[in-house]
C-alpha cells in the first residue's frame, strides 16, 4: 500500500472514530454489533448477527428500540440480573454508568473499539472493549474495571466478561457436559423461562464437568449445515459462570464471566481489574458454521503456534503406566518410529529421589530423574531419540505437589490450604495443589522448566498435567483480607508462568492434560498447542467426546490416540482399524505397548501413519464439516475436513452402533466444489478387494446431493471388525 493511501486511510478511521461515536457499528467479513454510546447516557445494544449492508444498518439503528444496556450494571433498574455489581467504601451498592468517551484503534487484523463508561458520582469508570477481526468472524469483549479513588477500595460482587441479549423464539441451546473420562457431551435443549446456569468451581481445571462454550440455535434445535447460529467462548482457564436468564421479556438474557462464587474482588485505589474475553460469534452455516468460525479464529490468533502441524507421536502412560524403565522407552522409542511416528513422550513415573515415584501417592515437585529407572538419565533417553530420528517429549505435573516429597518438606507453606484447618488431599491420599497466588512458587515452576530447556534444549514437547481441584480453600501468600481472590490469583499466577514460558520457548510443543480433558478452553490455549480430550481412549466414546470438542476446538488441538483393546477405560473391545480410523480424525497418536501388539496390528498402524500424513493438512487445518452426529442414534456418525482451496477433502464414518442388517443414512457431504470433480479413495483399507466407487471420479455436486454408498460391514468381516469405519480422501483431478 502506498503512504498516500496509507495516510487517507488513517485520516479515515480517525473521521469515522468521531463521527461515529454515538453509532459503535463493530464489523467483521460476515457479521454486525451495533451499539448506541450517546455521551452521558447508557451504553445501548442493538444487533448482533450476520452482517448488515449500510443501508440496513442505518435502518435498524433508526427503528430497533435500544431496550437494554450493553454492559448492565446493578443499582438503578434492580429487577434486572446485571453484568456489574460494586461496593462503594461508603457502603453504597449501586452503579451508574454513562458513556464518557468512544475510541477505536485499527491494527492490521483487527481493531478495538473502546467504550469508556464512567460513574455519575464515584471516581469508578468501565472501558468495555470489543475486539473485531477482519479476518475471522470473531468479536472478543470484555471490560476494564477501574478504581480511580486517590484511597478507598471497591468491592465487585459481580463482573462478567460480557452480556448479548437473544431474542426469544425456537432459541436453543448446544452446551457440553460430562465428567472424567466421559467429557464433552453435547447436550441440546431449548431454552424455556427460567435461569440456565453452566458453572464451574474446580479451581484448577474447568471443562470436565461442563464447558466455558455454548452454541445458540436461533432455528430451533441446530443443524450441522444450516441456520443461524450464534457461539460464545469464555477464554478463560479457571471458574466461570454462564447464565441464560429467560425472563417474562421477549428475550434470553446471556451472562458469561469469571464465577464470582467467593471470589469477591476487592479493587484498591488506582487499581484496574480486566476480566477475561468473551468470543463471540455468528453463522448462517449452523452449527458447524460456527465451529469453522472458531477454528479459523483459534488457529489464526489463539492457539499456540497454530499454524504448525503436529507431530505423531506414541505416549507411554497407557503402555507401562508409572513402571518406567530406561530398556522399555527404549524399546518404545524404536517402535513408533519403525511405524512412522515422529514423537516419544514419557508420561508420569519418572522422577523422584528421596521419595521415588513407584505409585501416584507421592513425588510431585521433585522433579529430578529417578536413577534406579533411567540411569543414563534424560539425556540417554534424548541420545536414543535422536539415533531413531525421532523427537522426544516428557510428562510434568508443575501446578501440584504431594505431602510426600521433599519440596512439601521445604515448603509446606506453598500449598493451597487454609489456616487451623486439616489438609484435604487428592490423588493418591497425598496430593495438594501448589499456591499459583505466590510469585516464589511461580518462579518455583518457570524455573523447573527454563533448567529443563536449558539442560536438554533437544526436548520438544512437554505434557503439563494438572491432577487435582482445588479442595482448601486458603492462601498463605494472599493477605487475610484477601482471601476470596485465591480463584482469581491462581490463575492469574498460571498465566503469568505461561506467559515467561512462552516467551522464552515459543516453539517448544506443550500439551494441556488435566485429568484428561480438564483443560480444554481458550483461556489457556495461546499457552498450549493442544490438550488431551480424556483418560478415556475407547474410540466408540471417542467419537462422542470428539465430536462435542469439536463444536468449539480444530482437530489440531485435540490429541486423539490409538490404545490398547479391550480398551483399559471401558473394557470394550473395539477393532484396531476403528481406533486408528476415530485416531486419525484429530491429532494421531498412540498410547499404547507396541511390543504387545502382532506385526499385523504394527503393519496396520504404520498404514494408517502413512495415510494420516497425507490427510493432515486437511484434517489439522482444514474446515470441518460435521455431517450426521452420533447423539442422533441414526447407528453410524460422519465428519469431512476439505482444505481451504477445495481441492482435498477427507471423509469420516464410523458406526456406533452394530446390528445385523440394520438400515443406514446413505451420507451427503459438504464443503466441496460442486464445480470440480474429485476422485475418492479409500485410506486405511482392510477389505480383500476394494470397493466399487475407489478411485473413482465423482463431481463435487454429485457428492453432495447424493454421497457414496458406504457398506455397513467389511468385505472380510470375518476379521472381526463389528465397528466397521471408513476413511475417504478426496483428491480434486
Ligand atoms: C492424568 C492424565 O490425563 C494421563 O494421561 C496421565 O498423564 C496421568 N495423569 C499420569 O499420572
Amino acid at each position: 500500500m502506498n503512504l498516500l493511501r496509507k495516510l487517507s486511510l488513517i485520516a479515515c478511521i480517525a473521521t469515522a472514530a468521531t463521527v461515529m461515536a454515538q453509532n459503535v457499528e463493530i464489523t467483521t467479513p460476515g457479521m454486525s454489533m451495533l451499539l448506541q454510546a450517546k455521551q452521558g447516557e447508557n451504553l445501548k445494544f442493538i444487533y448482533f448477527g450476520n452482517k448488515l449492508a449500510a443501508a440496513d444498518a442505518e435502518v435498524v439503528r433508526a427503528t430497533e428500540d435500544a431496550r437494554y444496556d450493553a454492559y448492565p450494571a446493578y443499582g438503578l433498574d434492580c429487577s434486572r440480573e446485571a453484568a456489574l455489581a460494586a461496593t462503594f467504601a461508603d457502603g453504597n451498592m449501586s452503579l451508574d454508568l454513562k458513556v464518557a468517551d468512544v475510541a477505536t484503534e485499527t491494527a492490521a487484523d483487527f481493531s478495538i473499539t473502546r467504550i469508556t463508561l464512567r460513574d455519575k458520582v464515584y471516581p469508578f469508570t468501565v472501558a468495555v472493549c470489543y475486539k473485531a477481526y477482519s479476518t475471522v468472524d470473531m468479536i472478543e469483549t470484555w471490560t476494564e474495571i477501574i478504581n480511580g479513588d486517590k484511597k478507598k477500595p471497591v468491592t465487585l460482587r459481580k463482573f462478567a466478561s460480557g452480556y448479548l441479549p437473544i431474542r426469544r423464539g425456537t432459541v436453543w441451546l448446544s452446551s457440553l457436559y460430562g465428567q472424567w473420562a466421559n467429557e464433552a457431551r453435547l447436550c441440546e435443549e431449548p431454552l424455556e423461562p427460567g435461569m440456565k446456569v453452566i458453572k464451574n468451581k474446580d479451581g484448577v481445571r474447568n471443562s470436565h464437568t461442563a464447558h466455558a462454550e455454548v452454541m445458540f440455535s436461533l432455528d430451533g434445535k441446530a443443524q450441522e449445515n444450516v441456520g443461524r447460529v450464534i457461539g460464545a467462548a469464555l477464554c478463560y482457564s479457571g471458574n466461570y459462570r454462564l447464565a441464560i436468564d429467560t425472563d417474562e421479556s421477549d428475550w434470553h438474557h446471556f451472562f458469561a464471566g469469571i464465577n464470582e462464587d467467593n471470589s469477591e474482588y476487592h479493587l484498591r485505589a488506582g487499581e484496574t481489574f480486566a476480566t477475561p474475553a468473551l468470543a463471540l460469534t455468528f453463522s448462517n452455516e449452523g452449527a458447524s458454521g460456527a465451529s469453522r468460525n472458531f477454528h479459523k479464529w483459534g488457529r489464526k490468533y489463539k492457539l499456540a503456534n497454530g499454524d504448525k502441524l503436529r507431530k505423531i507421536l506414541l505416549n507411554s502412560w497407557e503402555g507401562v503406566y508409572l513402571d518406567i524403565k530406561e530398556a522399555e522407552m527404549h524399546q518404545m522409542m524404536a517402535d513408533i518410529a519403525s511405524m512412522g511416528g515422529e514423537l516419544f513422550v514419557m508420561d508420569d513415573g519418572w522422577f523422584g529421589d528421596k521419595y521415588r515415584r513407584i505409585k501416584d501417592d507421592s513425588s510431585l515437585g521433585d522433579w529430578v530423574v529417578d536413577k534406579n529407572k533411567l540411569p543414563n538419565g534424560i539425556g540417554g533417553l534424548l541420545a536414543e531419540a535422536k539415533k531413531l530420528g525421532i523427537k522426544f517429549g516428557i510428562w510434568y505435573e508443575p501446578e501440584m505437589s504431594n505431602t510426600v516429597s521433599e519440596l512439601f518438606e521445604a515448603h509446606p507453606d506453598w500449598v493451597i490450604k487454609a489456616p487451623k484447618r486439616d489438609l484435604q488431599l487428592g490423588r493418591g491420599g497425598t496430593q495438594v495443589v501448589l499456591d499459583l497466588a505466590n510469585p516464589k512458587v511461580q518462579d518455583f515452576i518457570f524455573d523447573m522448566i527454563d533448567d529443563l530447556m536449558t539442560k536438554y534444549p533437544e526436548i520438544d514437547y512437554v505434557k503439563w498435567d494438572a491432577n487435582m481441584e482445588i479442595k482448601n480453600h486458603g492462601s498463605n501468600y494472599l493477605t487475610a483480607d484477601n482471601q476470596s481472590h485465591l480463584y482469581i490469583e491462581y490463575h492469574r499466577g498460571f498465566e503469568r508462568v505461561c506467559k515467561r514460558i512462552r516467551a522464552k520457548y515459543p516453539e517448544l510443543t506443550i500439551q494441556a492434560c488435566a485429568s484428561g480433558g480438564g483443560r480444554a478452553n481458550w483461556g489457556v490455549l495461546p499457552y498450549f498447542d493442544e490438550f488431551w480430550v480424556s483418560d478415556n481412549t475407547d474410540a466408540l466414546q471417542r467419537v462422542y467426546m470428539q465430536w462435542g470438542t469439536s463444536y468449539f476446538f480444530p482437530a489440531i488441538a485435540m490429541a486423539s490416540h490409538i490404545s490398547a483393546s479391550p480398551n483399559h477405560t471401558t473394557a470394550r473391545i473395539v477393532p484396531l482399524k476403528y481406533r486408528c480410523d476415530v485416531a486419525m480424525s484429530a491429532r494421531l497418536g498412540m498410547e499404547i505397548q507396541p511390543k504387545n501388539m502382532s506385526d499385523a496390528e504394527k503393519d496396520l498402524c504404520r498404514r494408517a501413519i502413512a495415510d494420516y500424513k497425507t490427510i493432515r493438512p486437511i484434517v489439522q487445518m482444514g474446515d470441518l464439516y460435521r455431517l450426521i452426529s452420533p447423539y442422533d442414534h441414526l447407528g453410524m456418525a460422519s465428519l469431512m475436513y476439505v482444505d481451504e482451496s477445495k481441492q482435498k477433502a477427507v471423509f469420516f464414518w464410523w458406526k456406533t452402533e452394530h446390528f445385523y442388517n440394520q438400515h443406514f443414512p446413505r451420507v451427503t457431504m459438504a464443503g466441496l466444489d460442486p464445480a470440480k470433480s474429485y476422485r475418492v479413495r479409500e485410506l486405511n483399507r482392510i477389505d480383500e478387494k476394494p470397493l466399487k466407487w475407489d478411485g473413482k471420479v465423482f463431481t463435487g455436486e454429485f457428492l453432495m446431493t447424493n454421497g457414496i454408498e458406504i457398506p455397513y460391514n467389511y468385505s472380510d468381516w470375518q476379521n472381526g471388525c463389528d465397528l466397521s469405519s471408513h476413511v475417504i480422501y478426496l483428491e480434486a483431478q
